[in-house]
């Protein structure tokens, strides 16, 4: 098969480890240079050596305007041109609601959706002055879906994702830029570790069980993997997508439909 973004610049923000990684991957096997943005420079490091010379690593904290721009200068300097961006980067929480802080809510909302938009709108200034369109992809959840009892601020700047995706994408397009949204529902790795351990102290469980349970509720019969989301990532990206705009696509198993 014919390689599906040959040729393309990449970047991927929060893509050190997990999903974000996963998306690397599989942008550089379709042929992509990829830049791995991730507040935690070693790990990026460690990442882009190890997918390989099509991959390098930026430092960039996404709540950060000046490392924001200066992340899409450096893939500019190094690649041409921004083709593709994947807004990934975001930090998860969870709390009854009378015992959200609001440190916890600004952190929330400052990476997962100021950093989400002041991303795209970096990408697409670089995308409108190159004139060469673009792709921008956000990433929501079954969490942007509807709320939970315990996930009140995650699940709120995930709907924020996807009616900025909305916005974001009806405005963009008459630049020849494309912004959708992938709505991934439970996903294995090192977030979900971190997910089961906080509900493990909220809801009174051994460690591990709720991984356990939301497993066993996916349709499809098990968790989702990192490698599961990166079809659709590939496409989103494309040009067998130049007529999608503004959409938030499930990939959960069958979790949530809509
Ligand atoms: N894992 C799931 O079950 C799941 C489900 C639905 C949606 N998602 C979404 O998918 C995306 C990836 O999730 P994941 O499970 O791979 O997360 P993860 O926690 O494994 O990875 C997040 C990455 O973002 C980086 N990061 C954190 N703050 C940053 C900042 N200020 N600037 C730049 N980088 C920063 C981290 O260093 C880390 O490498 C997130 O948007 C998440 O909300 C995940």
């Amino acid at each position: 098969m014919t390689m599906r973004l040959s040729g393309k610049s990449a970047l991927i923000t929060g893509s050190a480890r997990g999903i974000g990684r996963a998306f690397a991957e599989s942008y550089v096997r379709e042929g992509a240079t990829v830049a791995i943005a991730d507040i935690d420079l070693a790990r990026a490091e460690k990442t882009a050596a190890e997918i390989g010379p099509q991959a390098y690593a930026i430092a960039l904290d996404v709540t950060d305007q000046a490392s924001i721009e200066a992340a899409v200068a450096a893939v500019e300097a190094r690649t041409g041109g921004l083709d593709i961006l994947i807004n990934n980067a975001a930090l998860f929480d969870l709390a009854p609601i009378v015992e959200i802080s609001r440190a916890s809510y600004d952190k929330l909302f400052s990476i997962n959706v100021a950093g989400s938009l002041f991303m795209m709108q970096a990408a697409a200034k670089s995308m409108i002055a190159r004139g060469k369109g673009g792709k921008i992809i956000n990433m929501a959840s079954q969490a942007g879906r509807r709320g939970e009892a315990l996930v009140a601020v995650y699940c709120a700047t995930k709907a924020a994702i996807i009616s900025l995706t909305q916005s974001a994408g009806l405005d963009l397009i008459k630049h020849g830029i494309n912004v959708n949204a992938i709505a991934p529902g439970v996903v294995d790795g090192e977030h979900w570790d971190g997910v089961d351990a906080l509900f493990a102290k909220y809801e009174n469980r051994p460690r591990g069980e709720k991984k356990k349970l939301v497993g066993e509720a996916v349709p499809f019969g098990r968790m989702g993997r990192a490698e599961d989301l990166t079809g659709m990532a590939i496409f989103l990206a494309s040009a067998e997508a130049d007529y999608i705009v503004a959409q938030t696509y499930n990939v959960d198993g069958g979790n949530w439909m809509s």
